[in-house]
């Protein structure tokens, strides 16, 4: 393999600096897919195959990444996906990723399967905007006590995800003998099933209940004092349904690739969401995106932010907190150099016409 850069200039050398930093088994946790991975890479081909359309002899001289997600105000369209384990990718952990996506201007969204607690992950980054992503538990008052307790430590929306009944076959996991390391402990898979320690990704998936439907998403949604977003829509017709069951947002996502093998890419999907939602709600997007131009694609076609997953893993892994914020700042300059090549002030100016 190539020496890792020493110096990184974009998110594909804080993957080279992660992989060598990273044992086999939690590296192929964090990086790989389902099946054959074809979706997994498809993700990343789909966006490299978008043709961005610039307008010339605007004035860019003033322009700004920011933007507004839920009526949150970001400093770029880029927010941090849930991604679980993540003091297994360096002690900072889910603390440090809170502080990073803080220092950026943005949110982070936190897992269910996190190794910190809600409270912990507030009060790492006090007065920044935090998401919380739901796993419904089959024990509801493992679910439902997690959930009080982000909305407690001032989470102002859940992401539930929808994409994972049970979860994807991911072979790398079985080729590394994957097991969720000793010293690590994540309190939602503890409180259901009593230990963290040596448990495997299927293992810690039983707790998801798999029988969820739309009208407990609806009752969910309805009860719910913060907006529920549904995370995973890979349709039309979901993407309607979402709308009619009282979500706040919808997350087009196939969960990078590691659930169903063989779906089509995200950035394929949005267009079909997009005109299904018909501007009903905010549409994000994750899956692939690893350059600033993929942010402005996204948005040409009708997304309103994106969020990302490995990057963020890689720049933690890599450098702790510094790294993830450090990935952040990338995307955040590359997004606003393509603004102002693309013709384009703010993320507002970005219409579908800027993307072929
Ligand atoms: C995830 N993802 C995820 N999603 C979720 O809703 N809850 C979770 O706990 C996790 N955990 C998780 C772990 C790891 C290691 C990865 C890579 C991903 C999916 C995640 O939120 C997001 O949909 C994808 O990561 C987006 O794709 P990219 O940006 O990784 O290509
Ligand atoms: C994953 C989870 C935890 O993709 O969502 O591994």
């Amino acid at each position: 393999m190539a020496e890792p850069p020493a110096d990184p200039v974009n998110l594909a050398d804080y993957a080279a600096l992660a992989a060598a930093a990273l044992p086999d088994g939690p590296l192929g946790y964090y990086a790989g897919g389902a099946g054959d991975e074809r979706t997994l890479r498809e993700n990343v081909a789909a966006w490299e195959r978008r043709r961005l359309r610039p307008r010339v002899l605007v004035d860019v001289g003033a322009v700004s990444a920011a933007t507004t997600v839920l009526g949150t105000p970001v400093d770029l369209p880029v927010l941090v996906a849930p991604t679980a384990l993540q003091r297994m990718a360096h002690p900072d952990g889910e603390p440090g990723m809170a502080r990073a996506a803080a220092r950026s201007g943005t949110v982070m969204t936190m897992s269910t399967l996190a190794t910190s607690t809600p409270a912990e992950v507030a009060a790492a980054a006090p007065g920044a905007p935090r998401w919380y992503q739901l796993y419904v538990t089959r024990d509801r008052g493992v679910s439902r006590a997690l959930l009080d307790s982000a909305v407690d430590a001032g989470f102002t929306a859940i992401a539930v995800t929808v994409d994972a009944a049970v979860p994807g076959r991911r072979e790398r996991d079985h080729r590394t003998g994957f097991r969720v390391p000793g010293h690590l402990d994540m309190p939602a898979v503890t409180a259901a099933l009593g230990r963290t320690a040596g448990v495997t990704v299927e293992d810690f998936f039983s707790i998801v209940d798999p029988s969820l439907t739309w009208r407990d998403l609806e009752r969910f949604a309805a009860d719910s004092p913060v907006p529920v977003l549904v995370k995973g829509i890979q349709t039309a017709e979901d993407a309607a349904l979402a709308c009619e069951h009282g979500a706040g947002g919808v997350i087009v996502s196939n969960h990078g690739g590691r659930q169903l093998d063989g779906v089509a890419a995200t950035a394929d999907l949005l267009p079909e969401v997009v005109e299904a939602v018909a501007g009903r709600l905010e549409i994000l997007v994750d899956g692939g995106v690893r350059r600033g131009t993929d942010v402005l694609a996204a948005l040409a076609l009708g997304a309103r932010a994106v969020l990302i997953g490995r990057p963020a893993l890689w720049g933690l892994a890599a450098r702790g907190e510094d790294g993830a914020a450090d990935v952040l700042a990338m995307l955040q300059r590359e997004v606003e150099n393509g603004l102002a090549l693309l013709g384009c002030r703010t993320p507002a100016e970005v219409t579908r016409a800027h993307v072929a």
